[in-house]
């Protein structure tokens, strides 16, 4: 079998490697290298083909302080001197979370405010949001929020138009946390409840994707986060519509983060198992169900908000540059649980 080899022939001269932006130091490619320079790579029996102008330095590559930033990204372009505190700060960010006045949504706020990011946040119930301002609001916290349906088109567009407004046209970070349930056999839905959990949980931050998407390209540092669930990746009795829905924002998240790369616009989403939080919190009063779901989950016990929104702050860091198109669980393991008996 013919085997392809490669042949150095000269090691180039460090001035030929030296710039700031250069490739890996010990793998120059140069259309300015002489013939010396260059690696050939040749099958047996033919004539020397001419594959790439890389050339291989030893000695550079021992030099630990040169910079190689082939198609440089994160954002400062320099990340030898890009500080541990600027890629763990959310300071001088702009956000909008979706559904912020309680559980998941709350928390997400929380946390992002409190990494420096100014902050809206929408809900429905008037009452609530105002209550949530004002105790933000005495904490010192720069959070504003708005009125909103998102399952509603013209709301949404009013939303966007608010945080172009207050934001100068440009957000960096979209948190697609709203959802809803609704839990019954699937040859038991009416057209209207479909209409509602489609509407809720997939058209309306289909929509606020649409409609954020110039904020986010003229920030040139975005990231979207979405609210999924793990019964988009696992069944869950009587949730065939809810897993539906969260199986569409999964793949979406695949999609934008490969739509949108060009415009440095991240996309991961965030898949919760139980959370306690409101929605939740009338189905899992029942005692039997409870132990029903521990022993289904591998850390034994429900999850707190907080350990949703420390994933969604991490994703939304610039220590997460190069994390993309990624639905990660925050589960207690429960969606790799294959047959672990709780009585051995
Ligand atoms: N909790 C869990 O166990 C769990 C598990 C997996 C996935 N999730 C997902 O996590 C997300 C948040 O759930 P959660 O448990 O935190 O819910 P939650 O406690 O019920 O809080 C929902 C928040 O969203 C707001 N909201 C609901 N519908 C809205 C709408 N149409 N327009 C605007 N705001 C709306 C609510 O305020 P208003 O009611 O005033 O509008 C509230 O602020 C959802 O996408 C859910 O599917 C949750």
């Amino acid at each position: 079998m013919a085997m392809a080899q490669a042949l150095v022939l000269s090691p180039p001269s460090l001035s030929t490697c030296s710039s700031a932006n250069s490739p890996p130091s010990f793998l120059c490619k140069s259309k300015t290298h002489s013939f010396a320079h260059i690696v050939l790579y040749f099958k047996p029996r033919k004539a020397p083909k001419l594959v790439h102008y890389y050339c291989i330095n030893p000695i550079l590559n021992q030099n630990q302080n040169m910079s190689y930033n082939p198609r440089a990204s994160p954002s400062s372009s320099n990340s030898s001197i890009t500080s541990h505190e600027s890629r763990w700060s959310l300071q001088g960010k702009t956000a909008l979370v979706t559904g912020g006045t309680r559980g998941i949504g709350r928390a997400i706020v929380e946390e992002l405010v409190g990494f420096g990011a100014s902050v809206h946040t929408c809900s429905r119930n008037e009452n609530e949001l105002n209550k949530c301002l004002t105790e933000w609001g005495s904490l010192g916290l720069e959070v504003t929020g708005s009125v909103c349906d998102v399952s509603v088109r013209n709301q949404r567009e009013s939303l966007i138009d608010s945080v172009s407004t207050l934001f100068d046209g440009k957000l960096n970070i979209l948190i697609n946390n709203v959802g809803t349930n609704i839990r019954k056999p699937m040859v038991e839905f009416t057209a209207g409840e479909f209409a509602t959990l489609m509407g809720t949980n997939f058209e309306s931050l289909f929509h606020l994707c649409q409609l954020s998407y110039p904020l986010l390209k003229a920030s040139r540092e975005g990231s979207v986060v979405f609210t999924s669930s793990v019964s988009g990746f696992v069944s869950l009795k009587n949730m065939s519509v809810h897993g539906s829905t969260k199986g569409a924002i999964n793949q979406l998240t695949r999609n934008l983060a490969c739509e949108w790369a060009k415009d440095n616009i991240r996309c991961n989403s965030v898949a919760p198992w139980y959370i306690k939080t409101s929605m939740v919190e009338q189905v899992l009063s029942k005692e039997d169900y409870l132990e029903e779901v521990f022993s289904r989950t591998p850390l034994r016990r429900l999850g707190d908000p907080t350990e949703v929104s420390s994933l969604v702050a991490f994703l939304c860091f610039p220590a997460s540059s190069y994390v993309t198109g990624q639905v990660i669980c925050v589960d207690g393991g429960m969606s790799v649980n294959g047959f672990y008996p709780i009585h051995d």
